[in-house]
């Protein structure tokens, strides 16, 4: 039996953009968060508050947050690493801040430049500054079946680092296949260590399409019950901490999923693709979403 509702959180405008090589001005980024409310999306992962040195395509972070055009009934959330992120980031006032962690030691440092004990240290004060504000938070586990330094990654990791999030108070943990080797099975396993910690309604999955199994790994999370997904509009994306790793599955091809399969998501499949077809238009690319392309060119 499949979840009757599904909640899509759009992160095409942070994951999908913060691997872009070329400048892309706030204005395209506002723009496309504004098409992506409109299109029905209720959760838009907006920007992160990381080291201009380390994702330049991020610095403009504030300046896109103030220009959004908050919509009732959308949230609207932001990464932030460290106290210095989450001090930025309240000003712009995110519903949602994302604290991001790795199941693998070699990913943690390359990507937030610490271990996992490190960044648990470091996220601890955020989760308490975040929830005296009453700001939700989510924790990402990134590399929880696939590493690209140290290979495969057993499901006991992330139960680890799930269980270290919990124990700081995060309220909602990400499962994220940040190179998009996983298939369904290891999938499945990383959830289920994932759920020894967390409760079904507070985890989701976030799965790139590097190998092409994203969509697969959604319907068996769906069958597992996990009702939450982050996905990415035109499957913009990637994370320049894992060469050759591509966007995250396409919030088109999910859609068309659900949709197909009687399943509620309370988004318009022609607005959206008209919203990747923005974004990829303005980065002279086809959108990278098979649904997309099928549609536009029918
Ligand atoms: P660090 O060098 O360890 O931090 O970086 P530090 O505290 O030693 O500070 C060093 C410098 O960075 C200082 O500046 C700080 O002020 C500055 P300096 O004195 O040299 O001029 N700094 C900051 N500036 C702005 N915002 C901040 C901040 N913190 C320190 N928040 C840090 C640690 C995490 C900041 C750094 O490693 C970093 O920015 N890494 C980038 C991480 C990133 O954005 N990765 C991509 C997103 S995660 C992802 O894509 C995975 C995900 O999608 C799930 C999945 O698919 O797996 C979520
Ligand atoms: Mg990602």
């Amino acid at each position: 039996k499949l979840p009757s509702k599904v909640k899509l959180v759009d992160v095409g405008p942070r994951d999908g953009l913060q691997n872009e090589k070329q400048p892309v001005p706030a204005e395209v980024k506002i723009e496309l968060v504004h098409r992506l409310q409109d299109a029905g999306l209720t959760e838009i992962e907006v920007t992160s508050f990381v080291s201009p040195k380390w994702v330049p395509q991020m610095a403009d972070n504030a300046q896109v947050m103030a220009g959004i055009r908050r919509q009732g009934g959308v949230r609207y959330s932001v990464l932030t690493p460290n106290m210095k992120g989450f001090e930025a980031a309240v000003e712009s006032r995110p519903d949602e801040v994302v604290v991001f962690g790795a199941a693998s030691e070699a990913f943690s440092q390359r990507n937030i430049n610490c271990s996992i004990q490190e960044s648990i240290e470091r996220f601890a004060p955020v989760v308490e500054a975040a929830r005296a504000k009453n700001i939700y938070v989510r924790g990402a586990i990134s590399t929880a079946v696939g590493c690209p330094y140290e290979g495969e990654v057993a499901p006991e990791r992330v139960e680890l680092v799930a269980r270290l999030m919990k124990q700081i108070g995060v309220q909602h943990i990400g499962v994220a296949d940040t190179i998009g080797v996983g298939t369904p099975r290891k999938v499945q396993a990383a959830m289920e260590a994932a759920l020894r910690h967390y409760a079904l309604d507070d985890v989701s999955g976030h799965f790139h399409d590097t190998y092409g199994q994203a969509l697969a790994n959604t319907l068996a999370c769906l069958e597992m019950g996990i009702w939450q997904f982050d996905t990415s509009v035109a499957g913009l994306g990637g994370c320049p901490y894992a060469k050759g790793a591509t966007g995250n599955v396409a919030t088109e091809d999910v859609v068309y999923l659900l949709h197909g399969m009687g399943v509620d998501t309370g988004i318009d499949l022609d607005k959206l693709i008209d919203a990747g077809k923005y974004i990829s238009d303005f980065l002279g690319r086809k959108p990278n979403s098979r649904a997309a392309t099928a549609i536009l060119t029918k």
